[in-house]
């Protein structure tokens, strides 16, 4: 009894060490050199009709390029190199004349491992008068974001803020904030997405637009542009921990196919939730769905965005719809506003393990029950003996 009460304890404390190697794990993660430059190289500044952002995000090894593009529709692209001293080199010229690739090349050419780039091509809007929030249905002609105004890029220490809108918008937008990561960490707002130093996080959201219909729905399009190895299959995976993003139990995960290579090369990963406030609470969540990627012509996303047209020679393209809102959910009516997050990187992505404070609360959970049978169990034993020498005791009576 005492030895197996004894391991009951052990576990406990198993997991409570545990989960203060994982705090000290978090505390001496991986780094980089961030240096962040805007319109690298231009000489008439800023150039006329957007802007691009340069990161460079140098490890021990190896270098992380974020390009984040508002010429055209909204582009974020990553190239990843195997050495710490690659470069982008611009011809604006030819980047601004937007007809042939070669405006922007990362040298040494031989140095890329693996790039992958994503397009926020189109904007849509159905009605959903019956509440069945079917997004085939009853569409307004879709929003192009290579058509909108976009503002300068707004930026501030790791994150740069982009916003633009149709005419119809009136006084709304749609706005990207992108953010990029020396190291590993957690957004104070929900999602709460942990990141690595390998992946840079775009926030979405769309403020104040006027809907065309009074219950209307948003669908937002994405293309995922790679040379060799597009992403071009979403993962689901399912959690049980929400501990930083209340209610939902899922992250997607969209990523190159299977046997392009056994290691994951990147990938763009979300938790199906937006909000429908700019500072939630709980019952302000909506969830979305994801369409099942599929090929697009490269050809078409390269003419709606410069920074396509200028790295890819032959993109290869696969495109997917992100719908908001499920049926009987609040329409974007109710608030005009929509926020969604999502997580571009290189390597595998980030995976939410068990919090310390979960974990410790495991140990806790899980021990105090053991604790309590085990010591019912030492009591019932101790009775049945009792009662036993009663029993024992009795004939003689
Ligand atoms: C970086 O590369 C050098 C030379 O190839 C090697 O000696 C060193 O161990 C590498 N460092 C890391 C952290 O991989
Ligand atoms: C930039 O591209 C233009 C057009 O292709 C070319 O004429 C020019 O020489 C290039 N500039 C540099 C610095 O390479
Ligand atoms: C690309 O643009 C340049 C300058 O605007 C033009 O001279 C050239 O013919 C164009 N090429 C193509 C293939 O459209
Ligand atoms: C980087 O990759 C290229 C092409 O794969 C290779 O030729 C080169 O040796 C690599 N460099 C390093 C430092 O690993
Ligand atoms: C809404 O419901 C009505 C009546 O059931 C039907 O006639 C109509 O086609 C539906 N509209 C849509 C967009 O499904
Ligand atoms: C895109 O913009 C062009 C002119 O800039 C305009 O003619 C066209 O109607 C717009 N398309 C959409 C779908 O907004
Ligand atoms: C830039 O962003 C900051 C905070 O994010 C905001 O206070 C400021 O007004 C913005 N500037 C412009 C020109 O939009
Ligand atoms: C747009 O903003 C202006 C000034 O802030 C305001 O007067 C106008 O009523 C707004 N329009 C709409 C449709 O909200
Ligand atoms: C980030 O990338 C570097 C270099 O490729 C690698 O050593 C490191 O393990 C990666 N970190 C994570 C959390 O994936
Ligand atoms: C929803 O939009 C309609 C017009 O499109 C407007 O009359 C109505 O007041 C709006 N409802 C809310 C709750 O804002
Ligand atoms: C994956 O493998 C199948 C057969 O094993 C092959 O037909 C297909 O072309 C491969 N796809 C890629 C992207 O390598
Ligand atoms: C997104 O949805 C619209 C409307 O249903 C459809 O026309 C378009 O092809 C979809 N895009 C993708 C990439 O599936």
């Amino acid at each position: 009894m005492a030895a197996v009460l004894k391991r009951s304890r052990g576990l406990g404390c198993v997991l409570l060490v545990l989960s203060v190697f994982t705090l000290g794990y978090c505390t001496t993660s991986f780094r980089r050199q961030l240096t962040v430059v805007l319109n690298p190289g231009s000489s008439s500044s800023p150039p006329h009709g957007g802007d691009l952002l340069h990161v460079r995000a140098v490890g021990n090894n190896d270098t992380l390029h974020f390009l984040f593009c508002s010429l055209g529709a909204p582009t974020l692209l990553l190239v990843h190199t195997n050495t710490s001293s690659s470069t982008v080199k611009m011809n604006w010229t030819q980047f601004l004349d937007g007809n042939h690739s070669g405006g922007l090349k990362v040298e040494p050419e031989s140095s890329i491992l693996y790039s992958t780039a994503i397009v926020f091509s189109r904007l849509l809007e159905y009605d959903d008068s019956n509440d069945t929030a079917d997004p085939t249905s009853d569409l307004f002609p879709p929003y192009r974001l290579d058509n909108f105004t976009w503002s300068r890029l707004n930026l501030s220490e790791t994150s740069a803020l982009l916003c633009g809108a149709a005419d119809s918008f009136t006084n709304g937008s749609l706005c990207l904030q992108l953010s990029v990561f020396a190291e590993e960490g957690r957004d104070q707002a929900w999602p709460r997405l942990l990141h690595t130093a390998n992946s840079s996080q775009l926030g979405v959201w769309l403020d104040g637009v006027l809907p065309r219909a009074a219950r209307s729905r948003f669908l937002l399009e994405l293309q995922a542009v790679g040379g060799a190895h597009p992403l071009s299959r979403v993962e689901v995976y399912r959690s049980i921990d929400d501990e930083f993003t209340p209610s939902i139990f899922q992250v997607s995960r969209w990523v190159p196919s299977e046997n392009s290579s056994s290691d994951v090369l990147g990938f763009l990963q979300w938790k199906p939730v937006a909000y429908r406030q700019p500072h939630p609470a709980l019952e302000d969540a909506t969830p979305c769905r994801h369409s099942e990627p599929q090929p697009q012509s490269g050809e078409a996303t390269a003419a709606t965005s410069r920074l396509i047209r200028a790295f890819y020679t032959e993109p290869e393209t696969f495109g997917l719809n992100v719908s908001f809102g499920l049926a009987g959910d609040p329409f974007y009516n109710s608030t005009k506003f929509l926020s969604w997050t999502v997580l571009l990187g290189s390597g595998s992505p980030p995976v939410d393990s068990f919090s310390p404070l979960v974990l410790s609360m495991m140990a806790v959970g899980l021990g105090t029950p053991m604790i309590l049978l085990l010591l019912g169990g030492v009591c019932v034993c101790v009775r049945k003996r009792a009662a036993a020498m009663a029993a024992a005791y009795e004939p003689i009576n």
